[in-house]
């Protein structure tokens, strides 16, 4: 069975897009997914010194691992002044000086939420358009605006934007069955 990891760009306990990115998960079928959490990450702040003086944390490496070993990723992305969160940027930033090409040429689905009107959208472009140079293959990237209005329980309640989710799950899902472990 592919086994995928899902895991939301914030590390906000009641993370908006952890609750979305799981919704999208349960929509795979017959894979395996691992929810990742960034708070089992911790990770000092990035800094050249800090790596010369002592090294790039083991956490780091553990999370670039998870990336390797999988058929795929799930990852939605919150926004913090319109780019990514400090944490997501650390963690990648450590990532990326164990391995440049960090997401190892797996199909990633992209998604993001906020409470605002544009959904994350600033975000998705700056990850759509950098992402590729660490070797993600984006099957496809989603926005969901308004969080509090248009997810309840669970679940997207705006049936405009659970179709759209549905179709790019979908296209993930056959991207998936296409792709080996790399
Ligand atoms: C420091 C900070 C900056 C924010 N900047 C934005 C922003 O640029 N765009 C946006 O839509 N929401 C912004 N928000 C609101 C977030 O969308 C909201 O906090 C959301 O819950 C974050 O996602 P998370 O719950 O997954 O961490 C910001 C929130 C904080 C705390």
């Amino acid at each position: 069975m592919k086994n995928i990891i899902a895991f939301a760009g914030s590390n906000s306990t009641d993370s908006i897009n952890k609750q979305l990115v799981t919704y999208g998960a349960s929509l795979l079928e017959s894979v395996e997914v691992e929810l990742l959490d960034l708070n089992n990450f911790e990770l000092p702040l990035f800094g050249v010194d800090y790596e010369r003086e002592q090294g790039i944390p083991k956490e780091a490496y553990k999370f670039l691992e998870y990336i390797k070993n999988s058929n795929g990723i799930l990852l939605s992305l919150a926004e913090h002044n319109g780019a990514y969160t400090a944490a997501f940027k650390n963690l990648l930033d450590w990532m990326s000086r164990i391995e440049s090409k960090t997401f190892y040429g797996k199909p990633m689905l992209l998604l993001a939420t906020s409470t605002g009107k544009r959904g994350g959208a600033s975000v998705l472009e700056i990850a759509k358009s950098r992402f590729p140079y660490h070797n993600a293959e984006i099957t496809d990237v989603f926005s969901l605006p308004s969080f509090g209005d248009n997810f309840k329980n669970g679940k997207i309640v705006n049936e405009e934007f659970d179709a759209q989710l549905k179709e790019a799950v979908e296209e993930f899902q056959k991207k998936l069955e296409v792709e080996t472990v790399k």
